[in-house]
Order: structure tokens, then sequence, then C-alpha cells
């Protein structure tokens, strides 16, 4: 019987740490992207650009290529001068807003001090905000224990333009969206106390049939 009891028990460790193992392994497939320098001239008017902005979820199923998905999140939030400061303002600075960008082989967070995706997790989460079309959602999640909800807000808004501009300017599409299962959403991102997602922005390159 004891020997039984032990056997079970060298069973039970070895499953523990194959498990442990495929998880750690999950992780380390995933790595970083360090995103290419953003092109800074030429492209539309922004007077074109403005005349041009609309939402739409007409995607194209081809991904967004890494030199236009670079310009996107430098336009929504990427450093534009010396002390760090960005292209969108931010109520006091505070700079509350962090872009978890969903792909479809995973997540990963945008890390405006050097330009760089940084792995979060290898879920495709997609199917919980309902479309799983969009090459890219752009997930607006505030640091709520620094600013209110309000302000935090505003900063989105800013952002989510800067969005809609740059994809006006590059045939690309894209939707702001509130009503995303937020909740959801602040379980798979692992949130810590005070964090939350705002808004969604779904954008893929323009379905022109
Ligand atoms: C704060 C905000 C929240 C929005 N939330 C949603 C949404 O949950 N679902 C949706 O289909 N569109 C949403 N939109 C997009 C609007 O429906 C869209 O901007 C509006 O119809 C005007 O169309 P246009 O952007 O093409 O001018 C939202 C827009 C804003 C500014």
């Amino acid at each position: 019987m004891k020997n039984l009891k032990n056997l079970f028990a060298v069973m039970f460790l070895i499953f523990g740490l194959a498990l442990g193992g495929c998880a750690t392994q999950a992780k380390v497939v995933m790595e970083d992207i360090k995103l290419p320098e953003p092109v800074m001239t030429g492209g539309m008017s922004l007077m074109e650009a403005l005349q041009n902005r609309h939402s739409s979820v007409k995607f194209a199923k081809d991904e967004i290529p890494l030199q236009q998905l670079s310009e996107l999140l430098w336009a929504a939030n990427g450093k534009n001068r010396p002390d760090g400061k960005r292209t969108t303002p931010s109520a006091l600075n505070s700079q509350v807003i962090t872009l978890y960008v969903a792909l479809k082989d995973g997540i990963y967070k945008y890390e405006p001090d050097t330009h760089t995706l940084s792995a979060f997790s290898k879920e495709d989460i997609r199917p919980i905000i309902g479309n799983t079309k969009a090459p890219l959602i752009l997930l607006y999640v505030a640091n709520l224990s620094r600013q209110s909800k309000y302000l935090a807000a505003v900063d989105c808004g800013f952002i989510a333009q800067n969005v809609y501009l740059y994809s006006a300017a590059n045939d690309l599409n894209t939707i702001f969206l509130y009503g995303v299962n937020t909740s959801a959403l602040n379980i798979k991102l692992d949130l810590s106390l005070g964090q939350e997602v705002l808004f969604a922005q779904l954008v893929g390159l323009n379905n022109k049939k």
C-alpha cells in the first residue's frame, strides 16, 4: 500500500514538472519585437487624412506589415521628444494609458521608451472582442491608481484619434470600441489592482472589396 502511495506521489511530481515545463516553454517561444524606425517624411496631407477619417470593420485578411505597425503605434503613443513626452497629450502628463497590442499570435505591450513590443502572452483574445477578423486589436489599459477615469478616458480619445488619422492616411480601417467585455479582458491581461481596460480599437488593412 505504502509503495503504491509512493508511486502515485512520483507520478504526480513528474506530471507537475511536465506541465511546468510546458508553461515555461510557451513563455520562452514568444519574443519581444524591436519595431523598425517610423518613417517621418512623405505621406498624405493632414487635410486629406481628416477628409478620409472614418470607422470601418472591413478588414483584409493580411497582417499589418511591421513597418506600418511601428508607425501606427508611434503615432498612437510614441515618444516624440527627448524629454520622453509623446505624440499625444496627457492630462497632467500622467501617462496612465498603456497600449496592449493583440495580434493573432498573441498579446504584446507597447513600450514607448524603447519603441518595442514586449511579449505578454500567446493567447489569441480576439474571440473575447467578438471580432476574429481584425488583424490587430489595441487595448487601452488605464492605471486608475494615478489618475481619474474621466481624465484617463480623455487621454484615450487623443490616442484613438491619432490611430484614426494614421489609418486614414495609410489605407487601414479602424473602429474605436467602448462596448467590449472589459471584465474578461482585465482577467486575461492579469492586471494589477487599479488597472482596467477602458476601450478597444480594431485595426486592419482596408478590404477594398
Ligand atoms: C467613445 C466612443 C465609443 C465607441 N464605441 C463603439 C462601440 O462600442 N461599438 C461600435 O460599433 N462603435 C463604437 N464607436 C464608433 C462610433 O460608432 C463611430 O465613431 C460613429 O458611428 C461615427 O462614425 P465615424 O467614426 O465613421 O465617423 C465608438 C466611438 C467613440 C468615440
